[in-house]
């Protein structure tokens, strides 16, 4: 058993990054039995849960929709807020009742929330009957651990200097694919906890990931997102001499019809790359670029290396260079003694902007960073009254830009059926706006034309007007 101790900002050892080929055998031995899978949190997350799933699916196991009739539980949990971790609890709850009914039940709590020594020993006191913890550093080991399965069994290593290549994924979507491009992050925003849960940056070779979209365009995808906590780090720890604008170039080379990348950090986003966005057809004119906040005080606190004035002057430069791009962003209010003055700064920035989304956030002291030290005179009232000011802008805005699309004609590649009405089917714009559209559902997995008739802040509706344009 190896526990986890929280690697401390800024005073971490650079070593060369292992790169680990092994393939992951295993035989189907639990056939017939049933997995339940819920991942909470981003698309890291969610990427990761397509690892699992590849795992599990591979010992034999069928998915399940329904919680009781799991022979295994996998939670894939999320540690950014305090209520991401809640909801992981609460839902434990619910494990812990079943497996008194279902004794051979297993139970395994895997993703951020397990990389933190006080979670482990939380889980070690009070939460016994779960059989295995594993962290994000080796997810390949959970076969392993499924079938050793004798004891509890906690499996966590708190930083990691590999990168695996040839992982296989049992992926959600035909059409649109996840690939990650770099591990980790180095940037330690003071409020953040995604340095400690998963790990100093580490890039994935050039070569690697475009074997990676070669593939996946053999396979007939339409769409990949290359995921990374700060894609426009890629590469620095490599010093192979190429970056992130170098690698967007030759993946959109390889001709997918639409590229994406999440997500960018305004510090070192560089001219050459918004060149590249530019240039290509098919990196699609989206980009989200988190703020946190727009006061230089708490721009400073934060450790988030930018001013007020150099994210607009980027933010400028990105609208006037991509066409028609769409950009969104992320914004904590409350960090620990922001005042009525920096709110009002963040509000200035978002009417700037204009932004087409934004995710909203109160800050959430999260143990082990540097913000959770900081003083917090302001009260947690103030904290909600702001985000709720914060919203109203935010979703003025996102709905004005909708509104200026009813009439247009708009490409969209449909990927299932509408969650909110299953008489329509749904897909996002080449600007990542969600679209329901009335449809045959022969449409899901091609790039459709069609007619925005309708806007709402989050959401557009339409119907196509033409064939596909891209098969
Ligand atoms: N409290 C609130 N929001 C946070 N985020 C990250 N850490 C915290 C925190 N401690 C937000 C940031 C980030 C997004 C993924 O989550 O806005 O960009
Ligand atoms: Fe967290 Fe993103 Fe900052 Fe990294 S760049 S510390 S993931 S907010």
């Amino acid at each position: 058993m190896q526990l986890p101790d929280l690697c401390i900002a800024g005073n971490r050892i650079k070593t060369d990054i292992e790169y680990i080929y092994d393939e992951v055998k295993i035989a189907p031995i639990y056939k017939g039995k049933k997995y339940f899978l819920r991942t909470y949190g981003c698309q890291m997350n969610v990427h990761d849960s397509e690892e699992i799933t590849y795992y599990l699916e591979s010992l034999g196991y069928i998915k399940t929709e329904v919680l009781e009739q799991a022979d295994i539980v996998v939670l894939n949990t999320c540690a950014i807020r305090e209520n991401a971790k809640d909801k992981v609890y609460g839902y434990l709850g619910r494990c812990k009742h079943l497996k008194k009914e279902k004794k051979d039940l297993i139970i395994c709590l895997c993703g951020c929330l397990m990389q933190l020594p006080t979670e482990i020993e939380e889980l070690k006191k009070k939460h016994e009957y779960i059989d295995i913890i594993i962290g994000t550093h080796n997810l390949n080991e959970l076969p392993q651990l499924i079938k050793e399965k004798n004891k509890q069994q906690i499996e966590v290593y708190s930083n990691s200097d590999k990168v695996y290549e040839n992982i296989h994924y049992s992926r959600d979507s035909k059409i649109s694919a996840w690939i990650n491009i770099a591990y980790g992050c180095d940037k330690f925003c003071t409020y953040c906890i995604v340095p400690f849960t998963r790990g100093r940056e580490r890039s994935r070779k050039i070569e690697h990931i475009l074997e990676e979209v070669q593939y996946l365009k053999e396979q007939g995808y339409l769409e990949i997102t290359l995921l990374g906590q700060n894609v426009n780090a890629y590469g620095t720890d490599l010093a192979l001499g190429y970056d992130f604008a170098d690698l967007l170039e030759r993946v959109a080379k390889i001709g997918i019809p639409r590229v994406r990348f999440v997500t960018s950090h305004p510090w070192n986003f560089t001219d050459k790359m918004i060149d590249v966005i530019a240039q290509y057809d098919n990196i699609m004119p989206y980009i989200h670029l988190p703020l946190q906040s727009g006061s230089d005080t708490i721009l400073k606190k934060m450790n988030r290396r930018y001013t007020k004035k150099e994210y607009k002057e980027l933010f400028d430069k990105i609208k006037a260079k991509i066409k028609n791009v769409s950009v969104t962003t992320d914004i904590i209010v409350g960090f620990p003694n922001e005042t009525e003055e920096d709110f009002q700064d963040t509000l200035d920035l978002v009417h700037y902007c204009k932004y087409d989304g934004a995710f909203t956030f109160i800050f959430s002291p999260r143990a082990g960073t540097r913000a959770a030290t900081m003083e917090d005179e302001t009260p947690i009232k103030e904290k909600e009254e702001r985000l709720k000011r914060l919203n109203e802008v935010v979703n003025k805005y996102s709905l004005e830009n909708n509104q200026m699309l009813i009439g247009k004609v708009v490409e969209v590649l449909v990927t299932k059926v509408s969650e909110k009405d299953e008489n329509k089917i749904c897909g996002y714009t080449d600007t990542f706006k969600l679209v329901n559209i009335v449809g045959e559902k022969d449409n899901i997995g091609k790039i459709v034309k069609v007619k925005i008739t309708d806007a709402k802040s989050f959401s557009l509706d339409g119907k196509i007007v033409t064939e596909q344009v891209n098969a």
